[in-house]
């Protein structure tokens, strides 16, 4: 049969050549809500939704670090800025939960159990990335070999800063050995030298190619930090000051967490331009 030019084709011997790429068969039957309140469905797809960001923006940091680590400046840049839409996009999802009264979200709550992002592992992945190592953050997943094992991988991987912070030192930046060659295993912790680093190259030509990577970061930092406070203030609006489901103090919890900055030299920086 000749197909008509101007309508889809209908019939295929098996699945649709879509649902064999997408798998939305797959995808749209992940949703299993714990509680009868019609209101759950909609935290539980957020949820899943920010999984999924945050899967595709650990695939961008880590393409990123490998390209800085071959020293290719601008495949590390086009991830992060491919990144920077993504990270929109993720910050964008936090408008249907974004303005939930306690009342509503008391609906379902106590059926969460003690469910937690704070146990995500794809956002470890991410903190990893951003030098926020911590090894007690694969504690949770002990009993989850294939994630506990990806994390363990990425905890004794460099970080897009470390392989940034390299790559600086071998265009004859002064980074400090005690950077390039510390334990990536550990916490990055910020250092005078590496400020005067970036002050110097901010000094300088703003479209030098250093340059361009140093806002390239600074514009992922800031859209982490905006997506560690607008998560305060949906958390604070739907429970304000109760205990969270995964054992914290709650909002006082993440305040301290959310006050950090993400690559912290690139911040305080500025203060010597
Ligand atoms: C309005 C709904 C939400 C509330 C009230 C809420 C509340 C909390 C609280 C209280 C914590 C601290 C840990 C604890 O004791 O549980 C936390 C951590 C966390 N939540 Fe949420 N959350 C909400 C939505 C989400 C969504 C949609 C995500 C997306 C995955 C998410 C991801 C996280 C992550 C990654 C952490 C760990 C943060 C860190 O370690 O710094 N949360 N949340």
């Amino acid at each position: 049969m000749s197909h008509d030019a101007e309508t889809p084709h209908l019939d295929f011997a098996g699945t649709t050549p879509y649902e064999d790429y997408v798998q939305a068969d797959v995808l749209t039957h992940l949703q299993h809500p714990l509680s009868d309140d019609p209101g759950e469905m909609v935290f539980l797809v957020t949820t899943q939704v920010m999984e999924l960001w945050f899967t595709v923006i650990v695939h961008e940091w880590e393409t990123a670090a490998r390209a800085l680590a071959s020293d290719d400046i601008p495949t590390a840049v086009a991830a992060l800025k491919r990144s920077v839409r993504e990270l929109e996009a993720l910050n964008a999802s936090w408008k249907p939960l974004g303005q939930l009264t306690p009342a509503q979200f008391n609906s379902y709550r106590s059926a969460l159990g003690e469910g937690s992002g704070f146990q995500s592992a794809m956002y470890r992945r991410m903190e990893f990335l951003l030098a926020e190592k911590s090894a007690s953050m694969l504690v949770p997943h002990r009993g989850a070999p294939r994630v506990h094992a990806e994390l363990e991988k990425a905890l004794h991987e460099p970080s897009l800063y470390d392989e940034t912070l390299r790559l600086l030192a071998r265009r004859g930046h002064a980074v400090p050995e005690s950077v390039t060659e510390r334990d990536v295993s550990q916490r990055y912790e910020p250092s005078p030298e590496v400020e005067a680093v970036w002050a110097e190259i901010y000094s300088g030509d703003e479209s030098d190619e250093l340059a361009r990577l140093g806002e390239a970061l600074t514009d992922v930092g800031e859209l982490v930090w905006r997506w560690r406070n607008d998560h305060l203030v949906a958390t604070r609006r739907a429970m304000g000051s109760k205990a969270g489901t995964g054992g914290s103090a709650g909002v006082a919890w993440l305040e301290k967490r959310a006050v950090k900055n993400v690559f912290p030299e690139l911040w305080t920086a500025r203060s010597h331009v």
